[in-house]
């Protein structure tokens, strides 16, 4: 690896699955020394015996942040989950406000692909305003534009075997589907890496169709699993048919609307080039999850 940073290395929203796995990837690179940021630090303390430093942070209270930013120089912020309208910008706010005060000299953050404002993803917004803000700091930047996780089709794919057919508000939209794990990788060459102020797509080697999808969960399934593009109504109203408050639905339904409209096909190379290592395709990753998809429900 060229350039290699040294710390303090920071990593917001250290207890989620992003987060975590940033962590280890840093450790297993002999990268340190390392902050890690929670609202819940106590749940770090398995990284904590590996050296790992572990902070109370929580970006609805920015008078905390001053405290888990101070002595950092090169800051991860993790996007948080909070989807409530205003609620995440505000919070993405305070976090960048305190990387500022605390002289962070770099900052990467997880964004979307294509967070532009005709994106019909309902919170594309909180990216497109959030990257803004990190580039109006003055500190040197890296904005990972991650495109949907591939881990998302474990969450639909098991039904999709189950009832036999796999829906989708798709239409024939390609997405450049990236796992966790690689989005993992490159928020930690990111902060180890001096790439300069850069946007780069994180994204898996090629972009694929829902049919796509739908041909590899036949081959795990053993049987034929069409793809049905069905209207995005059709779909919202089945998931609130199946539970879901229709808020979660019409964001969930958002994700298929960007696709149909192309704002997720994009696969680049920018992951190879940052890591040294292309990312796990969807038909390698769903493989290797086989077990999960054919898993009976939970009930
Ligand atoms: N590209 C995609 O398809 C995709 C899919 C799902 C999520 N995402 C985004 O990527 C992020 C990481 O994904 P993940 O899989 O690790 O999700 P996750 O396991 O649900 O983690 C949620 C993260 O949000 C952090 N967080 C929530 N509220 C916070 C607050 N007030 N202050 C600071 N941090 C806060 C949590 O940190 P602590 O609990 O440790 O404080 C945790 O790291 C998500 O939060 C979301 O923005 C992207």
């Amino acid at each position: 690896m060229t350039n290699v940073q040294n710390g303090p290395f920071i990593v917001t929203g250290a207890s989620g699955q992003l987060g975590r796995q940033v962590i280890d990837n840093l450790l297993a690179a002999g990268a340190g020394p390392i902050i890690a940021v929670s609202r819940s630090p106590e749940k770090l303390a398995d990284q904590a015996d590996k050296g790992v430093e572990a902070r109370k942070g929580d970006f609805n209270d920015p008078a905390s942040l001053t405290a888990a930013f101070a002595g950092g120089k090169r800051l991860l912020i993790i996007s948080t989950d909070d989807l409530e309208p205003g609620m995440r910008l505000a919070a993405h706010s305070n976090a960048i406000k305190a990387a500022k005060a605390a002289g962070i000299n770099h900052i990467v953050y997880t964004s979307l692909t294509n967070p532009v404002e005709e994106s019909p993803i309902t919170f594309s917004g909180d990216h497109r305003d959030t990257e803004t803000m990190i580039k109006d700091t003055g500190a040197g930047y890296t904005i990972l534009r991650n495109n949907l996780y591939t881990d998302l089709i474990l969450m639909g794919g098991g039904q999709s075997i189950g009832m036999g057919q796999h829906f989708a508000a798709a239409a024939e939209g390609k997405t450049g589907y990236v796992t966790r794990a690689d989005c993992a990788r490159a928020a930690a060459a990111a902060l180890m890496q001096e790439t300069g102020s850069s946007v780069l797509d994180i994204t898996g080697p090629e972009a694929i169709t829902q049919a796509d999808v739908a041909a590899i969960l036949s081959e795990v399934a053993g049987k034929e699993i069409p793809y049905i593009a069905i209207p995005t109504e059709d779909l919202v109203q089945a998931m609130i048919g199946a539970g879901m408050p229709e808020f979660m639905a019409r964001v969930f339904a958002s994700f298929d609307t960007a696709m149909a409209e192309d704002y997720q096909d994009v696969a680049t190379g920018d992951l190879e080039k940052l890591t040294g290592q292309a990312g796990q395709s969807v038909h390698d990753f769903l493989i290797a999850n086989k077990a999960a998809l054919l898993a009976p429900p939970q009930q």
